[in-house]
């Protein structure tokens, strides 16, 4: 049988008492491959990485070392939750990298969305391959690849949009949630106790805010994005809209326009709101938020985010539009 193609008898995780038993199977495949050799793992704190992770700690413990590359384009507190995981909870073997100022100097001036990807995954792949080369006896890679990664992009996680590691760093690949779907991985997460603000995590793309930050990048707008996106994640929560809606974020387009701040003309930046439902992003429609909280997302934004003097709302489905802005 194809090595890349799931059982059809494999049975659907859809309860604990599943994944338990997918959990005791692949503990035990793990040990069988790995023996008591090294493995490394990039975690970004998505629910792939994290539920592969978690998986692989259990099975061989400080055998994996875990690479945290914070990029400078994570959401408000997002290292901190994998660091208070997965090193404090967890007792992982965690390297937390910041290479934020590298990536956003980089990017510095850069207004192609493509160009802005490629140059994110090419420092991505440099960050991760100058750490692996600083550790020794590292044999194998562990990787969160989930099924519709190998059925819809040919076994290449989309979502890292990097090419792969140097040649001399070409390990031997574990993939224990490879034949899962993403609502089994969440269970299998679950299983595995990990919060479930990493279990149900939304959809966020590799390049993160940068998407979202359409044009080129400043530090000044990036922090716009990353202060409003908080806000919505924030009040989401407390209307029980964040367990509801597929995705929301906010975004600041890259110009200006009039306000009026204590009597005097501002010229400032926009957030604009975006929550969109789906089921597999290939197609989209737009979360109707209610007004009234609506009304309380645009004071919070307008009074606690610097340089913002106006809040819109993108009404607009997939297709015509796309999820994110770039
Ligand atoms: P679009 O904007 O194409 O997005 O409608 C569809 C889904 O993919 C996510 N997305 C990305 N994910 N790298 C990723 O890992 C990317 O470059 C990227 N661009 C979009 C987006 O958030 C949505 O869930």
């Amino acid at each position: 049988m194809n090595q890349n193609v799931r059982d059809p008898n494999m049975e659907r995780i859809d309860n604990l008492e599943k994944a338990n038993r997918f959990i005791e199977e692949q503990l035990k495949a793990i040990k069988e491959q790995v023996g008591d050799k090294k493995v490394l793992l990039a975690l970004s704190g998505g629910v792939d990485s994290s539920v592969c992770a978690a998986l692989l700690i259990k099975a061989i413990g400080k055998n994996l070392t875990c690479v945290h590359v914070n990029h400078g384009l994570l959401r408000k507190g997002e290292s901190e939750m994998v660091i208070k995981v997965f090193k404090e909870q967890l007792s992982a073997n965690l390297i937390y990298v910041d290479a934020a100022d590298r990536f956003l100097d980089a990017l510095a001036g850069v207004d192609d969305p493509e160009t802005k990807r490629k140059i994110i995954g090419k420092i991505f792949i440099d960050v991760f391959a100058e750490e692996a080369k600083k550790l020794d006896g590292i044999e194998f890679l562990g990787q969160g690849t989930i099924y519709p990664d190998i059925t819809e992009s040919k076994g290449v996680k989309a979502h890292h949009n990097v090419g792969g590691l140097p040649p001399e760093l070409n390990f031997e690949l574990v993939e224990p949630v490879k034949f899962l779907y993403k609502d089994e991985v969440r269970v299998v997460g679950k299983a595995l106790g990990l919060p479930d603000s990493m279990v149900y995590r939304q959809p966020f793309p590799g390049p993160g805010l940068a998407v979202r930050c359409p044009g080129a990048i400043t530090r000044e707008r990036l922090e716009m994005v990353r202060e409003s996106d908080a806000i919505l994640r924030d009040e989401f929560d407390k209307i029980g809209l964040a367990g509801k809606v597929w995705q929301y974020f906010t975004i600041v387009p890259p110009f200006c326009s009039t306000g009026i701040k204590d009597g005097k003309r501002t010229f400032e930046h926009m957030v604009v709101i975006r929550a969109v439902n789906s089921i597999d992003a290939t197609s989209a429609s737009v979360e109707e938020i209610p007004y009234k909280e609506l009304f309380h997302i645009r004071d919070r934004i307008l009074a606690e985010v610097k340089g913002v003097n106006r809040v819109l709302v993108d009404i607009s489905p997939k297709p015509v539009a796309t999820i994110e802005w770039e």
